[in-house]
């Protein structure tokens, strides 16, 4: 048996989160390694999971296990495992099948994984996957180029933050431009970017008119396209997911009914109908709009994040770190559902 952070329903309360006793993860492929947990952080999936949002693609049995980000030490792995041994210490945003890092243990396949670099501790790592590979992926869709000006919304927020970093260290981007609210505007200068706008007090789409070759938007905002320079791209991860993101929920080994299939095709219809009429401004100022979800990808975050990291070019913003206890990932959990973090939020599992 293990401990786990779980929930027995469906629910927008964080007070029903619970650790409790589960049997242990085995391994059930030769590319599977187990870790032991030190770290785990929080991203905004895990609430809209826990308050059943992906349950129309991913109707899971309960209770459901919580966190997809973890940092650890391998202590055992599979036949065909070729990068990593037991001792090493790994991180990795872990496969949907593989749901539950807030856990004494978690079993994940090697191609999610990625080796600490040797100065950085777990609490960072465990910062990283999930936000960081959204960031970077959303960048490399834009198509981001040295010398170009980009947008980030919501630069202090999780996949705001390493969005800023690698659009500086990775992209070389010209003029990095964000909005955040007062308090972090100079958080988010010394994050690299070179104008922040305070989104509580200033329009941005007013005073940003037309202004980047590249958008990212980490907020949801249909408006944003007035940023983007006519004939440039706008990427989004928080606005209206499209029917493609709802297959990427799906697991081949959690079967749907005739009737689950049903709704599943019929909200699929409904997304992206609502997407099209959301986004007519972005086509109306020829703003090649998408949407994309994170692919998670272990050597794709080992190649992007091991050098900053290990440079110190980048040190995560750590928002609280919480205790492995049902009081701790209640308070995590609480924090991330307010959305206003600076930076990520972290359950410390072992020292
Ligand atoms: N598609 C994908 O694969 C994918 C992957 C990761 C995340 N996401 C989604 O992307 C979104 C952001 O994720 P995250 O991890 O960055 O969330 P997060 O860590 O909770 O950060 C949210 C940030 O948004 C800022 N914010 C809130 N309202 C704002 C506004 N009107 N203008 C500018 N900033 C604002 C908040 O800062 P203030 O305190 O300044 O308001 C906060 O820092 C979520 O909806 C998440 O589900 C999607």
């Amino acid at each position: 048996m293990y401990k786990v952070a779980t929930t027995a329903r469906y629910t927008h309360d964080p007070a029903g989160f619970k650790i409790t006793e589960q049997p242990r993860p085995v391994l059930t492929a030769a590319t599977q390694v187990e870790i032991e947990v030190h770290a785990a952080s929080l991203n905004p999936i895990d609430f809209k999971r826990a308050e059943g949002m992906i349950s129309i693609a991913l109707p899971e049995p309960f209770p459901l296990k919580l966190g997809y980000d973890v940092s650890g030490i391998v202590t055992a792995v599979g036949a065909d495992v070729k990068r990593f041994k037991a001792g090493d210490r790994v991180y990795g945003r872990v496969h949907a099948e593989h749901v539950g890092t807030i856990a004494e243990y978690v079993v994940a396949d090697e191609s999610a994984l990625a080796p600490i670099p040797a100065a950085v501790g777990y609490k960072a790592a465990a910062a990283v996957p999930l936000a960081g590979l959204t960031a970077k992926q959303a960048l490399e869709a834009g198509g981001l180029e040295r010398g170009q000006t980009v947008f980030v919304s919501g630069g202090l927020g999780g996949v705001g933050m390493f969005a800023l970093a690698l659009a500086k260290h990775h992209f070389g981007a010209g003029e990095i431009i964000t909005t955040v609210s007062t308090a972090k505007v100079d958080k988010a200068r010394e994050l690299g970017a070179t104008r922040v706008v305070d989104y509580t007090k200033e329009d941005y789409t007013t005073v940003l008119d037309s202004v980047a070759d590249v958008v990212l938007d980490t907020v949801g905002d249909a408006t944003v396209y007035k940023v983007a320079k006519p004939g440039s791209n706008a990427v989004s991860v928080a606005m209206l997911p499209d029917g493609r993101a709802l297959d990427h929920f799906r697991q081949e080994n959690v079967p749907l009914s005739a009737f689950g299939s049903f709704k599943l095709g019929l909200a699929k219809r409904v997304v992206d109908c609502a997407g099209w009429f959301l986004t007519r401004g972005f086509r109306a100022k020829n703003v090649r709009y998408s949407f994309i979800i994170l692919q998670c990808d272990g050597e794709d975050l080992e190649r992007s994040f091991n050098p900053l990291l290990a440079s110190g070019a980048l040190t995560p913003l750590i928002s609280n770190t919480y205790p492995f206890t049902d009081e701790g990932v209640r308070a995590a959990f609480t924090e991330s559902r307010a959305g206003h973090a600076t930076g990520k939020i972290i359950i410390k599992v072992r020292d």
